[in-house]
Parts: C-alpha cells; structure tokens; sequence
C-alpha cells in the first residue's frame, strides 16, 4: 500500500543574498516524507538542515524548486492560509524552546490555541492534558525560567501538539540538554510519532536519533549526500 506523502521536495534552492556575497544554503534538494514516518535530517554545522526546516514549516520560502505540503504547493498560497496551515497541520519545536518568559508553561501551551480562537475553558482543559501528556501537570503555574531545558522542551512539545498536528516539525530539539534528557525528549517524540501516527521531521548531530528514525537524509553543503530507510531489526528473547 503506497502511503500518502506528508511532504515533497524537488530541486529545492534557497540562497541568501547578503550585500558582499550570495550564500546558497540549499542546492537542489528532493525528497518525500510519508504520513507516519519518524525523518531524520542530519549533518554538520552549516549543512542546510535549519534552512530546509523553515522551508518545509512555511516562515522561509525556497529560491527555486518546489515544495508540497499536504498536498498543497507552497509557493502558490498565500500568507493568510500558510499560517493556517502552521497553526492547523503543524507544530515546531526549537533547540532553544521559544517559550514566552512572562507566561507560565500551561499558558505558553494555549497560545496556539488563542489564535485558532477556541474559547477558554476548552483552551484550559487542553493544555492541562498536554501538560500531563508529557509529564509537567505539576508545573502548569511555572515560568519558563522556573523550569530545567528539559521541562521547558517539555512544554514546548506540549505546545506543538495542541492543536493535534499531523506533521510535528524539530529543529535540534536536543542540542541543549544533556545526554540523559536529550535522550528522555527523543523518546517522547518517537512515542508521540508511534502511538498518534504523527509524521516527525527531527534534525540532529545526536547518533542516537538513527536507532528511532524511519529514514535519515544527510546534508553535505547544501545538497543530500545520503538518504537511507532504517530497518529497525527487533530482537526477542528467543532469538538470542
Ligand atoms: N538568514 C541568513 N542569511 C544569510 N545566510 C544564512 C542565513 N541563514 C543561514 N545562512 C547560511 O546558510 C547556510 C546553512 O545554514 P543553516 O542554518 O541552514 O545550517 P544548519 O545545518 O542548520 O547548521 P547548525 O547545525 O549550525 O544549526 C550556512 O552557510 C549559513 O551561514
Ligand atoms: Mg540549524
């Protein structure tokens, strides 16, 4: 059975035009995601994997090529229905979280939830259940500063999901934490991805993101030097 495809890339370039020089970070990029797939980009520093996230999460548009969301070209649409495409579709989880500092974390998690303007009870409830969802109900009434990088990328999880996204989109989300939370999140989202089916597109410089993806595309310079299916090969106690 072919699954539906979440997102598709052809010959993406996007360059940058400073007054000294012109910058292309991407330099015809193509690939699909399907519905459900955990999709790692990887690379180095500089690589294009932030440049490519923008693209595809709609606030950065490409130099050239073509870029499909659900079905839907992006570059024919416009602004006003992109961002209901964001706020409707998709959810973005940063490395350095962007919460709001003078809101607490139940708050920070209604604010997409504001602008799709659902009315406050429910806003409450919602975002109480997210809170719970990703282990926090006890911190709703923190401050982002009250809370560690891995509560608060917690938080900004719970934001993400709110409004039931179909494609989640995280820029490094782990590059903050140390290695035991940014393990914890990395599970959270591939538990998240298993169990409601939400399609993940994670960049990352973290190897231990290949044991939970479906499939990893490595950016070299701008262009994709590598795209493989990971098969993920499940011992049991009998085969041992
Ligand atoms: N707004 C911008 N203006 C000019 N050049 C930019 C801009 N954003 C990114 N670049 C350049 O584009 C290239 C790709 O950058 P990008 O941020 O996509 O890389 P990255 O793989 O996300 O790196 P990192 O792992 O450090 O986050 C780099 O050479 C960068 O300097
Ligand atoms: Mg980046």
């Amino acid at each position: 059975m072919t699954k539906t495809k979440v997102v598709e890339i052809k010959d993406l370039e996007r360059t940058y035009v400073l007054p000294s020089e012109e910058i292309k970070a991407l330099k015809g990029v193509s690939f699909d995601v399907v519905e459900g797939e955990f999709h790692c980009i990887m690379g180095v520093s500089g690589s294009g994997k932030s440049t490519l996230l923008n693209i595809i999460g709609t606030i950065d548009k490409p130099t050239k090529g073509d870029v499909k969301i659900a079905g839907r070209t992006i570059i024919e649409e416009e602004e006003e229905a992109l961002a209901h495409l964001r706020n409707d579709f998709m959810g973005f989880i940063y490395q350095d979280y962007h919460l709001i500092p003078s809101l607490t974390a139940q708050k920070n998690i209604e604010v997409p939830l504001i602008f799709a303007n659902i009315p406050r009870e429910e806003r409450k409830r919602r975002s109480k259940e997210e809170l719970k969802r990703v282990g926090l109900e006890e911190r709703g009434d923190h401050r982002p500063t009250q809370l560690s990088g891995g509560q608060q990328q917690r938080v900004a999880i719970a934001r993400a999901l709110v409004n039931k996204p179909k494609l989640l989109l995280a820029d490094e989300p782990t590059a903050n934490l140390d290695i035991k939370t940014g393990k914890l999140i990395l599970e959270l989202l591939k538990s998240i991805n298993q169990e409601e089916g939400i399609t993940v597109i994670n960049s990352s410089h973290d190897l231990r993101v290949i044991d939970l993806s479906d499939r990893i595309t490595y950016l070299r310079g701008g262009r994709i030097v590598e795209s493989m299916e990971i098969m993920s090969i499940k011992i049991t106690k009998k085969d041992l």
